[in-house]
């Protein structure tokens, strides 16, 4: 996540049934401190008012050209002139089609054509229209052009029909704004990231597992996009949706996870291991449900590869970064595991504390010592981390030429 505040971003708004989703995108951007100027076309106010809209984003709405509000009745030229960005939230099809043309026949098109910024779009219509040669000459049109296409999705449309063609959800474009404005400290690089719990089987229906999100991985993937990586999410099972921009691997037991990070760590040149790999799993599992007797019943478990340690072990291995989950003594802890597991860089959080919450408080050791980051929510650690992680691996790649 970047740092927002004092940006200024112009949201446009035309005439499509997701302009409700652009309530909920105001919202996320003024929480974070976003400078948001609306400016909505005239269909846009049949599907969502300018008042809903102004009580949200703090600030007039703008619909017209000729608007008395702007002295030299050049507003087209007054809002696009101070803005970082501009956002089109939903764009629907004619809207492509006039951008994509250079027509300027209302206040928003017309500040589009007048912009010194970046301009975003998420288009949003029906999938025929989408699919639509006219359509996609367009899209093709604008990306030649400069402009950053955000989606469509796939899914349930409002008319009735299933296919590619709705708009992002809020808080996706949301996180494409905040990607746009971080700093690129690891363009270029390619992080690969183990997250979540793995799922060790016992029989067909049953197995062992542990309480971990996935949430602290899944926010260190997004923060390693937004600093211009590529990015590999070996997930165990979560419920979370990865970052579309994240190639991810799903995957259930460590034994799964250690074969998916094999091929992809020679490739890698940052490993965070994040993931609560499970520790054994067990040795038989059965191919049927096991069937309840009166008698005990005992499980043999056999120890699993140690993921982290196999990397940091490879001849010429990535710049290699754990976790490490203690319920006490953490410092002593974790320390000794960075030198057990001879990672340059571990994060020591408390189990208890850090495992399916949404904050996190961690401490990072390295060969620089120990350093403390307050708590925070974990999209923010995840972005302090990054950076972190970024100076460290610049440091090292210094010492090595
Ligand atoms: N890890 C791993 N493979 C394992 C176990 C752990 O890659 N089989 C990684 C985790 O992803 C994490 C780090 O090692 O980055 C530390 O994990 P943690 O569970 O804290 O430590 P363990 O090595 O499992 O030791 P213990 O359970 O005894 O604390």
């Amino acid at each position: 996540m970047a740092d927002l505040r004092q940006k200024r971003v112009v949201l446009g708004i035309t005439g499509g049934i997701a302009a409700y989703k652009a309530a909920e995108l105001v919202r996320l951007l003024v929480m974070d401190g976003v400078d948001v100027q609306i400016v909505m076309t005239q269909a846009a106010c049949g599907f969502i008012t300018p008042a809903t809209l102004q009580a949200l984003s703090g600030k007039p709405v703008f619909t017209d050209m000729w608007d008395a509000r702007v002295p030299d009745n050049m507003a087209h030229i007054e809002l696009s002139r101070g803005s970082d960005l501009i956002a089109v939230a939903p764009a629907t099809a004619d809207f492509l089609a006039k951008l994509a043309n250079g027509l300027a026949d209302d206040l928003l098109s017309t500040l589009c054509i007048a912009r010194e910024c970046p301009l975003l779009v998420a288009p949003a219509m029906n999938r025929q229209m989408w699919d639509n040669k006219a359509t996609q000459r367009n899209v093709a049109q604008l990306e030649r052009d400069g402009v950053v296409i955000l989606g469509p999705a796939s899914g349930d449309q409002a008319c009735g029909e299933t296919g590619l063609g709705r708009m992002l959800e809020a808080q996706q474009i949301y996180d494409e704004i905040n990607s746009h404005f971080a700093p690129k400290l690891l363009a270029g690089r390619h992080v690969l990231i183990t997250a979540g719990p793995t799922f060790e089987p016992i029989d067909t229906v049953r197995g062992i597992t542990n309480r971990s999100s996935g949430k602290m991985g899944y926010a260190l993937a997004r923060a390693a996009l937004d600093a211009g990586a590529k990015v590999t999410l070996v997930s165990g099972p979560t419920s979370l949706d990865a970052p579309a921009a994240a190639r991810v691997e799903r995957v259930e037991s460590a034994s799964d996870m250690f074969d998916v990070v094999k091929k992809h760590a020679k490739a890698a040149d940052i490993f965070i291991g994040v993931a609560a790999v499970a520790d054994y799993r067990v040795e038989k599992t059965s191919t049927h449900k096991i069937k309840k007797t009166d008698k005990n019943m005992t499980l043999k478990l056999v120890p699993n590869p140690d993921i982290l340690a196999y990397v940091a072990g490879l001849p010429r291995p990535p710049f290699c970064v754990g976790f490490a989950a203690e319920s006490r003594q953490l410092h002593e802890n974790a320390d000794a595991k960075r030198r057990r597991k001879k990672v340059p860089l571990m994060v020591a959080n408390l189990a208890q504390d850090a495992i399916g919450a949404d904050d996190n408080e961690v401490t990072l050791l390295d060969d620089n010592g120990i350093h403390k980051l307050a708590r925070a929510p974990k999209t923010v650690v995840a972005r302090q981390l990054v950076a972190y992680i970024a100076k460290l691996f610049q440091g090292r790649k210094k010492k090595k030429a």
